[in-house]
């Protein structure tokens, strides 16, 4: 499969065949983003990692990624920092990144950004999260995560908990688990349910997710319990946030009837929706999961920019 020079704006822009393929590439990073293994594949390549929006996991494993594969990265965290505060246009400034780099990774407030930026660059671009949007290479990991921890993804029984209207990486996790033939259950409050338009998208794929506001009553049979924050910079109303900010608290107490090999995702951060005291459980998996976003993200740097292992 030949991915040189592909824009990564969206997880639907792929086929089934196309995701086990860079799932299993991405395997093959695992030794090389441990540092257990060096290699040299993109010496001479350059990133531009330009973020519009607050990161940790997704622009440091962007930065890791490159770094381990041996090429190089320029770019901001700070918008307020560049020409963008002169008024410069998103346009410009993906000219001046194509400019400069070979590859460019782009987190942007507005939904639509990355497809944009790549209508103005030649270099690929990759969508590190658009607003409320997409967020692709999280979708990679995620997935990569159960695969890796379950072994399979079809017919898991897979709970998304929390914010799944705001929420950009349930969007596409539950559209990719569908693909997959997982179980899907959402868990909400009903002011923040799944949009109709990703069910609908699910049940024309083969999957009826259930949909409920109380997480007790189907925590036990769930293989894997992916929790999201409660999204508040994407509420348009400060009250509405406030009716449904705390309305999950994972905790050890709440766990008591789940399976012993119940995995728990999150795409962090988080604020109070896990208690500190699961992290120590064998369910919490988490920090593997922001992990797994280094040979995910490896991996799609290698095959776009055509630096394959
Ligand atoms: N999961 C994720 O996108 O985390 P950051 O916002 O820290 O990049």
């Amino acid at each position: 499969m030949d991915f040189k020079g592909k824009d990564i704006i969206a997880i639907r822009d792929f086929s089934k065949q196309e995701i086990n393929y860079i799932l299993n590439y991405a395997k093959k990073m695992v030794p090389f983003a441990l540092g257990e293994k060096t290699t040299t594949i993109l010496q001479g390549k350059v990133l531009s990692s330009l973020f519009f929006e607050p990161s940790t996991r997704t622009r440091l494993s962007f930065e890791s990624a490159m770094n381990r594969l041996s090429g190089r990265v320029i770019g901001f965290a700070d918008p307020t920092a560049t020409s963008q505060k002169k008024g410069e246009t998103l346009a410009d400034t993906i000219r001046m990144a194509d400019a400069y780099s070979d590859v460019i990774a782009i987190r942007h407030p507005l939904e639509g950004a990355a497809r944009l930026a790549a209508d103005f660059s030649e270099a690929p671009i990759l969508n590190a999260g658009d607003g409320a949007g997409r967020h692709p290479t999280q979708c990679f990991l995620d997935l990569f995560t159960i695969l890796t921890e379950k072994n399979k993804i079809e017919g898991q029984n897979v709970v998304l908990l929390g914010d799944l209207k705001y929420g950009r990486t349930v969007h596409s996790l539950a559209y990719a688990l569908s693909v997959y033939g997982a179980e899907l259950t959402f868990v909400s409050p009903k002011s923040l349910q799944m949009p109709k338009e990703i069910v609908d998208e699910c049940k024309e794929l083969g999957v009826t997710p259930q949909s409920t506001t109380k997480l007790d009553r189907i925590i036990k049979d769930a293989d894997v319990l992916y929790v999201t924050r409660i999204q508040k910079e994407r509420f348009p109303d400060a009250e509405e946030y406030n009716r449904v900010v705390g309305s999950y608290k994972i905790n050890n107490e709440l766990l008591k009837p789940a399976k012993e090999d119940l995995i728990i995702m999150h795409p962090l951060p988080r604020v109070t929706e896990i208690h500190p005291e699961v992290d120590k459980t064998s369910h919490a998996i988490y920090f593997k999961q922001a992990f797994n976003g280094v040979p995910i993200r490896m991996a799609l740097l290698s095959l776009i920019t055509g630096g394959v292992l």
